[in-house]
């Protein structure tokens, strides 16, 4: 039997978007198993903690047998590599993520020849769902409940005042 083809769909999620939540639905469609994986990353100022943004994404994904999460800090090849991963998933949402992706997608390449980067298409309706839009506009008073899921929105109005 051949080996299955576990997908690594990795970000910040934070927090979880209905953007993020589209592709991850497409992406177990497509693969056998996917794994999504929270950068651990201490540099950069996040909202919600690993643990918060692992649990609003476990409970979003519950309903997909198929799909797990984990977190991860170091380079993410390596952390691919440990997963048995073959797939780097990625999504783009317009032009202007491109030129990102193909940066980290050909710098993982030289770091990883045999890993792949799929990129994929997010449904038209979030191509404009950032979490840092997301968090500004609830910040500034605006109602979010449309660009995430309703568990993420309760998490924001817990959190008060951001
Ligand atoms: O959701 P984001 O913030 O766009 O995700 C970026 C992420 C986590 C995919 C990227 O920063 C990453 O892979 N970081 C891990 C460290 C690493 O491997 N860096 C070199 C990648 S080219």
């Amino acid at each position: 039997m051949s080996e299955p083809n576990i997908s690594l769909y990795p970000g910040s999620f934070d927090p979880l978007t209905n953007g993020h939540l589209d592709l991850i639905e497409r992406g177990a469609r497509l693969f056998d198993r996917l794994i999504v994986a929270i950068l651990r990353n201490e540099n950069k100022a996040s909202l919600f903690t690993v643990e918060e943004r692992a649990e609003m994404l476990r409970e979003a994904v519950r309903r997909l047998g198929n799909v797990s999460v984990e977190c991860f800090d170091g380079l993410l090849v390596r952390f691919a590599e440990q997963a048995g991963a073959r797939v780097i998933l990625r999504g783009i949402r317009a032009v202007s993520d491109y030129e990102f992706e193909l940066q980290m997608a050909l710098m993982n390449r030289k770091l990883r020849p045999g890993l792949e980067t799929v990129f994929m298409l997010p449904g038209e309706a979030y191509s404009y769902v950032s979490s840092r839009l997301v968090k500004e506009v609830y910040r500034l008073g605006g109602d979010v409940s449309a660009m995430v899921p309703p568990h993420v929105v309760e998490r924001l109005r817990a959190k008060g005042r951001i």
